[in-house]
């Protein structure tokens, strides 16, 4: 029951998975791991996404003290899942998984449309678990390169983003979808703009909050779960330039994310 739950993401995307978490398990104390300093993960090689999964999850497990895991990143997700359940010996919650849920329970007309990374699209990881929940629906995915960089950026609304998001949302607009699962979790960051253009018959589905109660789940299955009344402390740290994530990571989570620690710890 005590120990943290240990998160992690490429940058700041995550945090939308952690505010959901904030908001759901208030008492349960937080890490979170934003590796900034070898951000983006999703125009790297899936191998190396892979490393970086496995290295970050042992961290929160041997440095924290994690008693369960979230990969709060889908292309971590894609990359390395199952080597992230066997590098350690505590719950692993991904975000594919609930957001496939939330996706197929979302959509009326059966045609869904799921945005990534590019090495969560290629990956091959939506249509295999959409397969999965054998639920049949029509499946159209795009790549969205540029869309990381802004939020990474702080740069979530405006007419770039608008240029970008019109060019690559084109073909979820021509398939007529009426859900679209965010499948990078910077994305809810970009919420506005991706809603303006794909417009109001469709649903935007974003694994966070799917994701909380997912972890939710878990914890109580395996006896995990913190139940009293208390306020759970929030660490957040970085690989990259400590100021920046404070300042950015704090302006996008809110204010539990008042101080951010180098990491790997240099303190050990
Ligand atoms: N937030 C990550 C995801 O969900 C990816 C961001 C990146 O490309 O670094 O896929």
């Amino acid at each position: 029951m005590s120990g943290p739950i240990g998160m992690f993401d490429s940058g700041f995307g995550g945090l939308t998975v952690a505010r959901a978490m904030i908001d759901l398990l208030p008492s349960e104390d937080l890490v979170y791991i934003g590796d900034t300093g070898r951000y983006p993960y999703g125009s790297k090689p899936l191998d190396d996404v892979r490393g970086f999964a496995t290295e970050i999850t042992r961290s929160l497990v041997d440095d924290y003290g994690a008693k369960a895991i979230v990969v709060a990143c889908n292309t971590a997700t894609a990359a390395g899942l199952d080597e992230v359940r066997a590098a350690i010996d505590v719950p692993v919650i991904d975000v594919i998984t609930p957001g496939v849920k939330a996706l197929v329970a979302t959509t009326t007309t059966g045609r869904v449309g799921v945005i990534g990374t590019v090495g969560t699209v290629s990956s091959g990881a939506y249509p295999h678990a959409i397969a999965e929940t054998g639920v049949p629906v029509s499946l159209t995915s795009a790549a969205c390169p540029g869309f990381v960089e802004f939020v990474e950026r702080g740069k979530t609304t405006g007419d770039e983003v608008t240029v970008l998001a019109e060019r690559l949302l084109a073909p979820l607009v021509a398939a007529d979808v009426d859900a679209l699962l965010l499948g990078c979790t910077h994305y809810p960051f970009l919420a506005r703009t991706i809603g303006e253009v794909m417009g109001h018959g469709v649903t935007l589905v974003s694994s966070a909050d799917e994701t909380a109660f997912a972890v939710r789940r878990r914890l109580g299955e395996a006896g995990l779960l913190r139940e009293d009344d208390r306020q759970g402390a929030h660490r957040f740290a970085s690989s990259g330039d400590i100021d920046v994530f404070r300042e950015l990571g704090g302006r996008l989570l809110g204010p539990e994310l008042d101080h951010t620690e180098p990491w790997p710890s240099t303190s050990g």
